[in-house]
């Protein structure tokens, strides 16, 4: 690709430009990047035209609950009139989604996952959690492994039975059941195990007893922490070398240092503070300070984050967080694939994938400022340029 007006291969540190750039691509890997000036002629290479366009790697949201059926308009509507969110509109997401078909799931999910790629996404993690018993959870990850294989980006699967205590069943006796289904959903291809472990979800206690049975399977671990109420969680995300501990919206300073020294990445996810509504965006700082490694991601989900756009939550981080632009895309890139442990990809360098989001605009800070437009222009994944799917009817 030619013509890229300003090339952040987010290799070293955050800040690197590269201006009047141009990636080579072969066999879907990078194998060269640098100056335009500098670049040897390729025949029979394909070339494609940046326009001068701002390019970043491809982004990698590391948190989404991509398969669900059902909508939640009312519940949002509430929050607007100033109900408080409490996770219990789970539940509604669970009888829709037991009620749906493999193939209703996939549909529904595959419509965000092109409108994802579209965006600039090209790595994802997806979780189950609206299935709710072993059979439609695992249910739910092969919808996740269709959507692997149907779409040209890299999924991570993960097993999330922990989302709520299914209503109508006993704490104790379900907790045994996410634990015994553990074997099952490493078959079924999930490779990570999170829990929402939270005031009124999950406790500490049986979140350690869910994440060691995990991690004794050879599963990484991960954990939905400190959202509704400060719980430690974070500790625990430390105590247990979880790959991420996420949201953390109530995380506190020792949280936070304990996250740094056991190498726990944050992902923050600022569309859900926004849709909740409960304005705290505050623990940037705390992270920061601490010395935490920072995700961002968009945390897809239809009760408090309906969002398929990594370029929004990039905005929003600088916007409500004060995160400075170049930090806030990498932790969208190289930081998301910090959180899912990926080597080869949330950078440009020679070997790593080519995956290439081209932004619309001619530098990186307006795609912050501009507010409304759509951020990402194209999307190059694995060195193929990808169609802007055609808009669907309805857009759930
Ligand atoms: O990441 N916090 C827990 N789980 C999801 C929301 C689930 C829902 O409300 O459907 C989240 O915010
Ligand atoms: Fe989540």
């Amino acid at each position: 690709m030619r013509n890229i007006g300003r090339l952040l291969p987010m290799r070293e540190h955050a800040g690197e430009v590269i201006e009047n750039a141009a990636v080579r691509i072969e066999s879907g890997t990078v194998a060269w990047l640098g100056h335009e000036r500098d670049i040897k002629p390729a025949p029979d290479t394909p070339e494609l035209d940046a326009n001068g366009a701002v390019a970043v790697p491809g982004f990698v949201d590391p948190h989404t609950h991509l398969v669900w059926a059902g909508v939640r308009r009312e519940e949002f509507v509430a929050r607007l009139a100033g109900e408080q969110y409490d996770g219990g509109g789970i539940a509604t997401t669970v009888a829709a989604t037991r009620a749906a078909s493999p193939d209703e799931l996939f549909m529904l999910a595959v419509g965000r996952g092109r409108r994802m790629i579209a965006n600039g996404t090209t790595t994802v993690e997806i979780k189950t959690g609206y299935g709710l018993t072993s059979a439609d959870e695992l249910k739910c990850l092969e919808v996740i492994g269709r959507l692997a294989a149907e779409l040209p980006w890299g999924v991570q699967a993960t097993y999330l039975g922990a989302h709520v205590v299914p209503p109508g069943r006993d704490r104790a006796e379900y907790v045994d059941e996410v634990i015994a289904t553990i074997p099952a959903a490493a078959a079924a291809g999930a490779t990570w195990v999170d829990v929402f472990c939270d005031e009124g979800v999950f406790t500490i206690d049986e979140t350690r007893a869910i994440l060691q049975a995990a991690k004794d399977a050879g599963f990484g671990t991960r954990l939905h922490a400190e959202e509704i109420a400060y719980t430690g969680a974070a500790k625990l995300a430390a105590e247990m070398g979880c790959a991420s501990a996420d949201h953390l919206e109530h995380v506190t300073a020792e949280g936070a240092r304990a996250m740094a020294a056991a190498g726990v990445v944050g992902v923050l996810l600022p569309t859900v503070t926004l849709s909740l509504r409960t304005f705290a965006f505050g623990q940037y700082q705390v992270l920061r300070d601490a010395g935490v490694p920072l995700a961002l991601s968009t945390d897809c989900n239809p009760g408090t984050s309906w969002c398929e756009s990594m370029p929004y939550v990039v905005q929003l981080a600088c916007l409500v967080y004060g995160m400075p632009v170049h930090e806030a895309l990498w932790s969208a890139t190289r930081g998301g694939a910090a959180a899912l442990r990926l080597g080869d990809v949330g950078h440009l360098s020679v070997g790593a994938r080519g995956d290439l989001a081209l932004l619309d605009a001619e530098h990186e800070a307006d795609v912050v400022a501009r507010l409304g437009a759509p951020g990402c222009s194209a999307t190059v994944v694995r060195g193929q340029v990808w169609p802007s799917p055609p808009m669907p009817r309805v857009n759930v």
